[in-house]
């Protein structure tokens, strides 16, 4: 690819990982898998874990790394973006794995690679008939199952595989990415809004990075540094001092004061109910309280979020909201010595 080209690139898959040493956040995962090829002993491979957790990343640079030029001979790569019916497991993936590449140096290892990402996507007739494919060109291919949910696939399939889980990546990983890509960039941000950054991501890099690139188009050309507000506002998170209002308003104010406090922030900043309802939750993690009284309060508000997703009445499931987080201070104040916040 050209530079220009290159230049143009969304960011995530500008700094898509070249080589292993590049995957952030999955040491284990990398230095196994690495030690397989080492060895020479690859078995076929599985890896399922969340979105943006370096799967599809991890296998790529990994045949990168053990075919060298050779990569687009050896490697047959699936997506959901591709037919994967029963057709296609018959036909293409067979006779790629069927044929055996003549003039392989004697460094680069005999065998192929095929590799099927998104396979949770796949029909199960078609994960069906792959199990009888794996078996049978074990001698001369390997084949690597990316999936977000292992429980979608066909566990006969799973069990002949070597599973890997790809956790969310801590945030110093992530930050130790976004870093380089903040100085190859020439990003500006303030270091609170780095953190914000990091928070709201939740262990998916890929976030990460589109959220950066956005808001560093938002600046523009000006030399406009990117605050904690524009982050919140380009993840369409709720201000943490939003939260924090509405969340003083139930605990201090009367019942009609704290339903209209809420419906103004709710229409005015447009926060949504489930948000307020996880904000909550995490603030009120923070307040020593009753076990009892905790496992009440959180019962209540995890009930409220099931009524909201199946489309229950806004207004009900707020009064319910602040019903549920006033009745536990009550208590609390009635039963175990009050509360206080950490
Ligand atoms: N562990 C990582 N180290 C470095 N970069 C990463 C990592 N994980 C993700 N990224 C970045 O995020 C982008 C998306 O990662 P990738 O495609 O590997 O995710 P995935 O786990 O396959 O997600 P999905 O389940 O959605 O397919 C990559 O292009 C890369 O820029
Ligand atoms: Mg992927």
């Amino acid at each position: 690819m050209s530079n220009k080209n290159i230049e143009n690139l969304p960011w995530v898959e500008k700094y898509r990982p070249e080589n292993l040493e590049e995957v952030h956040g999955q040491d284990d995962i990398v230095n196994t898998v690495r030690r397989f090829v080492e060895t020479g002993k690859l078995p076929h491979l599985l890896f399922y874990g969340p979105p943006g957790t370096g799967k599809t990343s991890t296998i790529v640079a990994l045949a990168k790394e053990i075919y060298g030029p050779n990569f687009r001979n050896m490697v047959l790569e699936l997506n959901a973006s591709d037919d994967r019916g029963i057709d296609v497991v018959r036909n293409q993936i067979k006779s790629f794995a069927s044929t055996r590449q003549i003039f392989t140096s004697a460094s680069s290892p005999q065998f192929k690679l095929i590799i099927l990402d998104e396979a949770d996507a796949m029909t199960s007739a078609a994960q069906n008939s792959l199990r009888r494919i794996i078996e049978k060109y074990t001698k001369n291919c390997r084949f690597c199952i990316l999936a977000n949910y292992s429980h979608k696939l066909n566990p006969a399939l799973i069990s002949r595989c070597t599973r890997f889980r790809f956790h969310p990546i801590d945030e110093e990983s992530i930050r130790s990415r976004i870093n380089n890509v903040i100085v190859r960039e020439k990003v500006d941000i303030a270091p609170d809004a780095l953190n914000a950054l990091l928070h709201l991501s939740q262990g998916d890099m890929r976030r990460s990075l589109n959220v950066l690139q956005a808001c560093k188009a938002a600046t523009g050309n000006r030399d406009e540094v990117i605050d904690i507000d524009m982050i919140y506002n380009c993840i369409g998170a709720p201000h943490p001092q939003d939260i924090e209002a509405c969340l003083n308003s139930i605990l201090k104010d009367d019942w009609t004061t704290a339903y209209l406090t809420l419906n103004k922030y709710k229409t005015l900043n447009g926060l949504a109910l489930v948000d307020l309802i996880t904000g909550f939750i995490e603030i009120l993690q923070n307040y020593e309280l009753n076990p009892k009284n905790r496992i009440h309060y959180l019962k209540g508000l995890s009930d409220v979020e099931y009524g909201i997703s199946k489309g229950g009445n806004d207004k009900i499931q707020s009064s319910a909201i602040i019903g549920i987080i006033k009745q536990a201070m009550e208590y609390e104040a009635g039963g175990v010595g009050g509360i206080a916040s950490k």
